[in-house]
């Protein structure tokens, strides 16, 4: 794993040209068209990049961007790699082991979410808190590399509390409502029944996907930073979900959830960050 990284960060750390990037995206439901914000330098499409995964599921581009958003730089990921896509969990998150290896210390992170917190509605965005690891494996299953991080790393705050109360003011100056609330990540690809998405709420969580949560555990083993952005495309209270539903959901919250990235963008960089 830790010669795969070394290559793939070998083949990618040209385009970097010598430059930090601090944040690196990962651009999932809400933040696809993000991708038009970015000024971007390099455009990669992950099956030129050695050791990556390619991406299959439907409505997600698998590419690597390194550019720029409103002048600050950038790596981002249009496109992710979903446990229930059938890729190992050392798949999903190697994208993240990557950036790290790039330099990036902070992760911005964004989903598509069913609210099960009875007062959110569909549309509504939720800045993520905490997870809950429903998955049935763990990315960090196995011997440790501790050249990557710790055996045993903590998760008190895995979700910044400084980009959280970022990302709290960046709406309040734009005028964009903004939920918080607990994700709970599980692996699909079938989404829940009533009962489940009853269990989901008892439990604590207040949305519930199928992804961010193994990316954010090694993000965080890693020591990065991170921020996770929920868009809320169905409620669990409706009679049934459905894909394209929570597309077409996730295009009409878009614009806000852009709009919300990158002002969390402008203010969180240059600050420092852990
Ligand atoms: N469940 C799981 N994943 C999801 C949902 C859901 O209701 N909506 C969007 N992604």
């Amino acid at each position: 794993m830790l010669d795969k990284i070394a290559r793939s960060s070998a083949f990618l750390a040209p385009l970097l040209a010598g430059e930090e990037h601090a944040v690196g995206l990962i651009l999932g439901t809400g933040l696809g068209g993000a991708r038009d914000a970015i000024n971007a330098r390099h455009v990669v499409p992950y099956a030129g990049i050695p050791h990556f995964p390619v991406s299959t599921v439907q409505g997600h581009a698998g590419q690597w961007i390194v550019g720029e958003i409103d002048g600050r730089r950038v790596i981002a990921m249009q496109g992710r790699f979903h446990f229930y896509e059938g890729y190992s969990m050392q798949e999903v998150t190697f994208p993240v082991r990557v950036m790290r290896a790039l330099g990036v210390k902070t992760l911005v992170v964004s989903n598509a979410a069913g609210g099960v917190n009875p007062d959110f509605q569909t549309g509504d965005l939720m800045v993520i808190t905490d997870h809950i690891n429903l998955f049935p494996e763990h990315p960090l299953r196995g011997k440790n590399e501790d050249a990557l991080g710790p055996r045993f790393p903590e998760m008190a705050e895995a979700y910044s509390p400084r980009l959280i109360a970022l990302a709290g003011e960046a709406g309040r100056r734009l005028d964009i409502p903004l939920r918080r609330g607990v994700y709970a990540g599980l692996q699909g690809p079938s989404f829940e029944t009533p009962a489940e998405y009853r269990w989901i709420r008892v439990i604590g969580g207040d949305a519930v996907g199928m992804s961010t949560v193994p990316e954010v555990i090694v993000a965080r083993h890693a020591g990065m930073e991170c921020f996770g952005l929920s868009v809320i495309t169905n409620s669990a209270s409706s009679a049934k979900t459905n894909h394209e539903e929570v597309q077409e959901a996730g295009r009409l919250a878009q614009p806000r959830a852009i709009a919300l990235v990158r002002e969390l963008i402008r203010t969180m960089y240059g600050q420092t960050t852990k």
